[in-house]
């Protein structure tokens, strides 16, 4: 069987590593993976640090589509996807998430019937305003197989049209639809085992256990919005300075950028002054699971940090109206805030006189990548 998996932006080279990783261990003789990169993140801290440390195989492929307006960016590579399947030919091409590197492979995949698989397929913030929500919606009306990893994500499918009997053989117009749980959850437990031993960023950053928030922040609702940008920095400054805490922010490209842009002068003066807020360039991955780990409380307007956080059993407070992973706010252990400086202050105070969250496994048994392939290969058969 012959897959073609397509990555782009960090949390895809992320996700596709319990994938790459299964097919190493189980699947080496019988499945051969093709990886195709959009270039749609292409600086070394975004992209290039997160293949040897994961043990991801190096792209066969870079499209190098890197930033630009939507219509340019997904144009770009919809238009490199779509030669590189007439090449390959390959049975199934894989999908992850919502970005608009998801969207330009279900595109192309789709229109020249090559079947699409959608990991992390269902999840929906009921907000199109998102392009992520537009991203995953039209993804996953086009795909052949669909991976939602909670049961929300099941019903939601369900509730927009999807069987869900699954009876193969499974088609575009008929597709499987399978809560096999997280790849991401697969990773967390498989690395958070190697990140103690291998990773300093506690000590390089004279961090001490459970004596720090971390902070991570690229939403484009947060970044793009001068208004918002500057409530969040206004609660972290109130938040570092009122209580003495350290705050850890390893910043995305996008963020750096925007503070130089929309934080007003004296925030931004007071921000960079200030000894206990820590601004940091994009770390690795093995280091950010160590911060999840280690930190106190997690600020973030992440998906994939949310969860990650849940994992790790720290609380988090969500910086955005809404989430698609509403079994974390639901358990109690994360507050949605939204860009609201109260809301953060209060959650903070909360969670700091409330340190005990619960944490239940909801995200599967972490083998949803050999289930995705035992599927797979199942249907290749067929
Ligand atoms: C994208 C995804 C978002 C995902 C995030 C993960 C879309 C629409 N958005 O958002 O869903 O959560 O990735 O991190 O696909 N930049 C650099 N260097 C890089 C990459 C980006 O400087 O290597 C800067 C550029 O100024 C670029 C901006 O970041 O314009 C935004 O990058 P882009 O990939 O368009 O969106 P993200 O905000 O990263
Ligand atoms: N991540 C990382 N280094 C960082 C910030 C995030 O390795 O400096 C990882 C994080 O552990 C998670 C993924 O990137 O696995 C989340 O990606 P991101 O927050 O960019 O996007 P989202 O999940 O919101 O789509």
């Amino acid at each position: 069987m012959k897959l073609l998996t397509i990555i782009g932006a960090r949390p895809q080279i992320i996700k596709s590593a319990a994938i790459s990783r299964a097919i190493k261990n189980h699947y080496a003789s019988s499945i051969k993976e093709v990886v195709v990169h959009t270039g749609q993140h292409y600086d070394e801290r975004m992209s290039a640090i997160f293949f040897e440390e994961l043990q991801i195989p190096q792209p066969d492929y870079n499209l190098g589509a890197g930033s630009g307006k939507h219509g340019e960016q997904t144009a770009r590579m919809i238009a490199g996807i779509e030669t590189i399947l007439e090449n390959e030919h390959p049975d199934f091409m894989i999908i992850y998430g919502d970005t608009n590197s998801t969207l330009a492979a279900a595109v192309a995949a789709s229109k020249i019937h090559v079947p699409v698989v959608h990991i992390e397929a269902g999840l929906r913030s009921f907000n199109k305003k998102m392009p992520e929500e537009i991203n995953r919606i039209l993804s996953d009306h086009v795909s052949t197989y669909l991976f939602p990893p909670t049961q929300t994500g099941f019903d939601n499918l369900k509730n927009e049209g999807f069987r869900v009997d699954n009876r193969p053989p499974y088609t575009i117009d008929r597709p499987g639809v399978f809560n096999v749980g997280d790849v991401m959850y697969d990773n967390t437990l498989f690395f958070s085992k190697v990140a103690d031993k291998n990773t300093d960023i506690l000590e390089k950053e004279g961090l001490q256990k459970k004596q720090f928030l971390l902070v991570t922040l690229h939403r484009n609702t947060n970044t793009d919005d001068a208004a918002r940008l500057n409530a969040i920095f206004r609660a972290l400054l109130e938040i570092a300075n009122s209580r003495n805490e350290t705050l850890v922010l390893p910043l995305h490209p996008r963020t750096a950028k925007q503070m130089e842009i929309l934080l007003e002068p004296e925030l931004r003066r007071e921000i960079s002054n200030n000894s206990a807020i820590l601004l940091l360039p994009p770390v690795s991955y093995l280091e950010m699971i160590q911060l999840e780990k280690y930190a106190k409380l997690v600020l973030t307007d992440s998906g994939g940090v949310q969860k990650e956080a849940y994992f790790l059993k720290t609380p988090c407070l969500i910086l955005r109206a809404e989430t698609e992973w509403v079994e974390i706010v639901e358990s109690g252990a994360a507050v949605l805030c939204d860009a609201d400086e109260t809301r953060i202050l209060e959650a903070y105070r909360y969670f700091m006189s409330n340190p005990e969250s619960s944490f239940q496994t909801i995200y599967g048994d972490g083998n949803a990548a050999e289930k995705i392939l035992n599927l797979l290969l199942a249907g290749a058969a067929t």
